[in-house]
């Protein structure tokens, strides 16, 4: 009877203890949606991270729309989260909402992308690779492939008004402006999705002497590489020979295009942008230990070479 009652008295108390622990902190995270394999990548990875750290995780999906992700951030602060993770769809609007995080004494986390506010304050840090640097290292190879030979770009911009976007942009553009054999003909946004990637890489097509002009394709993530991928093999042309690709985010899909001759390098953005910003969390509720502003993920280049040995690691990434 002793041993019965001492039993279910253990088990009680870790039972309570387990639900007392796992409430002690609980995230919500406004996430932007599911727009590339990359950001669902990155939702999983984060599930996965609050998981280990027995945190609760509220996601909210905006559907790529800033006003859901305002709407989400506020319906965070009345429910009186200990902190909130957000990936911001794009780089400005965000001072009001974030004042109400501050006047609620809740520290406030980017994941992913940067914003523009004049108050730095107003959030705790952010997670992120440094996207002129990511628009750099593709600019950088493409350099060195032509050795010299001239290059039509056109490139498949992110999310218009989205830093990731505008970063990517500026890093490239930066670049490739000081090799003048290299140019960049047309550019124009596939809002980070494969669908739009494709019918904007049509479109250039179609303008550019049935893509006979066009020496290589530079896009800001690899979804929308692959849906330029599709396009040009539509048009009886071979990606990854007669028009080169390089891209941003090293999804399994891009590997496997690699693998095909399709596709020949992108530089990766790992999707564990959560695991650093927990880290930073419970480090700052721990003892008050402030976070750096930015703290940067890597930005490596993979090629071919590579892809075969990079499919396999990502079976482990939440991919
Ligand atoms: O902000 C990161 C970018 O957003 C990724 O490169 C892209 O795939 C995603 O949609």
């Amino acid at each position: 009877m002793y041993k019965k009652v001492k039993l279910a008295s253990i088990i009680s108390t870790l039972v309570l203890s387990a639900t007392a622990y796992s409430a002690e902190m609980t995230v919500g995270f406004s996430q932007i949606g599911s727009e590339s394999g990359w950001r669902a990548a990155e939702t999983s990875v984060a599930k996965s991270e609050a998981q280990k750290r027995g945190i609760i995780l509220k996601i909210a999906d905006a559907q790529q729309k800033q006003e859901n992700q305002i709407k989400a951030i506020r319906s965070f602060i009345a429910q009186g989260v200990d902190a909130i993770f957000i990936a911001p769809v794009v780089q400005t609007g965000w001072e009001p909402v974030l004042q109400e995080a501050k006047e609620a004494e809740i520290p406030v986390f980017l994941l992913d992308r940067n914003i523009t506010v004049k108050d730095d304050g107003l959030f705790m840090t952010g997670v992120a690779a440094d996207s002129v640097h990511e628009g750099e290292v593709a600019a950088q190879w493409l350099i060195k492939q032509q050795d010299g030979k001239p290059c039509n770009v056109v490139e498949l911009q992110g999310t218009v008004g989205a830093s990731v976007a505008l970063d990517r942009k500026k890093g490239f553009l930066d670049t490739v402006s000081a090799v003048p054999t290299i140019k960049i003909i047309r550019t124009q946004s596939g809002d980070f999705t494969r669908s739009k990637g494709k019918e904007v890489m049509e479109s250039f097509i179609k303008a550019e002497n049935n893509g006979k002009n066009i020496c290589a394709v530079y896009a800001h993530n690899d979804d929308m590489a692959i849906g330029a991928i599709q396009a040009i093999k539509e048009a009886g042309l071979k990606p990854g020979k007669d028009i080169k690709i390089i891209s941003i985010d090293g999804v399994p899909d891009i590997f496997k295009a690699m693998m095909a001759g399709e596709a020949n390098a992108s530089v990766e953005l790992t999707p564990n942008m959560a695991g650093p910003a927990f880290d930073a969390l419970l480090a700052y509720k721990k003892d008050g230990a402030l976070p750096p502003k930015l703290i940067k993920t890597e930005s490596v280049l993979f090629e071919p070479e590579s892809a075969e040995a990079q499919l396999e690691l990502k079976k482990d990434m939440g991919y």
